[in-house]
């Protein structure tokens, strides 16, 4: 079974762009953790990010045929975009909404999620780990 992974904008500067809220872990770092979770979890990923909305949701109607569940981090998207509240309403498997950071400890705009309408699971304030979590729980979903 295979799961698609994907991170909205901003995301390609983790651990650079502001390591106090979301650590000093990378992307590659955060990829390489859900792979060694994924060969246990008996899963393939497809790990990508995006700062463009259009192409997350192109992505997600990829996923439709491809993939038998998503995990997202939308990042600022979450709080914004109905059009991928919409995409991931088209797929019919799990989701898995994933934040590094606590959003409901930090600023109101946060604390809403259009994604959430959809999620079947959120993390929140894990940090990365959130994602070997999400991907642990895909297995169990899916297995
Ligand atoms: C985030 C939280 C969002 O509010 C923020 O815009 C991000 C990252 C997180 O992983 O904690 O870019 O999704």
């Amino acid at each position: 079974k295979k799961i698609y992974i994907l991170n909205g904008p901003n995301l390609n500067l983790l651990g650079k762009r502001q390591p106090e809220i979301y650590g000093a872990d990378t992307l590659a770092d955060v990829e390489a953790l859900c792979a060694r979770e994924a060969v246990t979890q008996g899963l393939d990923i497809v790990f990508a990010q995006s700062n463009h909305e259009g192409e997350i949701i192109d992505l997600i109607h990829e996923a439709r045929d491809a993939a038998q569940g998503i995990v997202i981090n939308p990042a600022a998207y979450t709080h914004t975009s109905v059009a991928i509240l919409d995409a991931l309403n088209t797929f019919d498997g799990p989701v898995i909404e994933v934040h590094i950071s606590q959003v409901h400890k930090r600023e109101a705009f946060r604390h809403h999620s259009y994604v959430s309408m959809r999620a079947d699971a959120v993390m929140a304030g894990f940090g990365v780990h959130g994602y070997v979590l999400a991907v642990a729980h895909m297995g169990k979903l899916l297995g």
